[in-house]
């Protein structure tokens, strides 16, 4: 039996979907009442691994490292000791390196590897859907400072493609780390173009000043600034992508980055 954690959340319902769609002996474990087991990884005693062999291990991120690294090793530590023989973990691209949230994502590839379970370990890019979101114009224009260089955003779909394929056969991908970055890069002044706006970036001075005035938690400010550190400095664009290996026809990454960035905009 296969587990797919965070199952209310939008990769791993894509997961959940596409697995159940294709009769495969699977079950959903969620925070909320929706799933087949609630499950919270900050509440040990939630955690009920029981009858299931393959666990695909939706990253829980959205914190501090202390709390991420905690959550993870917990689910480990407890999946391991319940007998699962293989996780499938979704962590993040060698391109995204420079970015707030990679350290818990390296620790858990450890923690995963060193574990003695099976593994698979799919390092996904940045969502398409999420520099759209970034990058969706403000006011008539773009204004968040991204640079000009590309971007090897790929479309959580074709994540959730790549998810399907590793869990169809894991076995098969025993010990593979699958680098996942897009491979048709796109730059914010493309997007611009294709939303026929302005691009003008501010400073990441301005965007620190802006983003104290929009209600986040205080670990986002930095994580989102991180992001626009790198994005500037060129260093989101990969040359390196294992996607055509289990998504021979992927989306193409800006026109899902348009439609996000179109509807963010209202
Ligand atoms: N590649 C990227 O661009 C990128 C960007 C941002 C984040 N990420 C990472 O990729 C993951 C999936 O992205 P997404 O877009 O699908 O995010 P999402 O829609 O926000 O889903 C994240 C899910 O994480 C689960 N989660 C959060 N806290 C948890 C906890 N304490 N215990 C168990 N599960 C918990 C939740 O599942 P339930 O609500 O079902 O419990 C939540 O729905 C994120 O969690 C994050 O680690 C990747």
């Amino acid at each position: 039996m296969i587990l797919i954690t965070g199952a209310s959340g939008q990769l791993a319902s894509l997961v959940a979907q596409r697995t159940k769609e294709a009769g495969l002996p699977v079950e959903t474990a969620s925070r909320s009442r929706v799933a087949d087991r609630v499950m919270d990884f900050d509440h040990t005693e939630t955690l009920d691994f029981s009858g299931i062999s393959t666990l695909f291990l939706l990253s829980a991120g959205y914190a501090e490292d202390d709390i991420v690294i905690r959550r993870h090793g917990a689910v480990l530590t407890e999946a391991r000791r319940q007998g699962v023989t293989y996780v499938v973990y979704t962590s993040l691209s060698a391109a995204s390196d420079h970015l707030g949230f990679a350290l818990a994502h390296r620790w858990t590839e450890r923690a995963l590897i060193e574990s003695g379970l099976g593994w698979t370990i799919l390092r996904n890019g940045l969502y398409a859907e999420l520099i759209g979101t970034l990058a969706a114009p403000r006011q008539g224009r773009i204004t968040v400072p991204f640079g000009t260089a590309a971007i090897s955003a790929v479309a959580r779909a074709d994540l959730a493609d790549a998810a399907f394929e590793v869990l169809q056969n894991p076995k098969a991908h025993a010990g593979l780390t699958y680098e996942l970055s897009g491979v048709t890069p796109f730059s914010v002044p493309h997007l611009a173009q294709r939303l026929a706006v302005a691009y003008e970036p501010t400073s990441l001075a301005a965007e620190r000043e802006r983003l104290s005035t929009v209600p986040l938690l205080p670990f986002q400010a930095p994580m989102l600034l991180s992001i626009s550190s790198a994005a500037m400095a060129g260093f989101l664009k990969s040359d390196v992508s294992d996607l055509l290996k289990l998504v021979p026809q992927p989306r193409d990454a800006l026109t899902v980055a348009y439609d996000t960035a179109q509807v963010a905009n209202g």
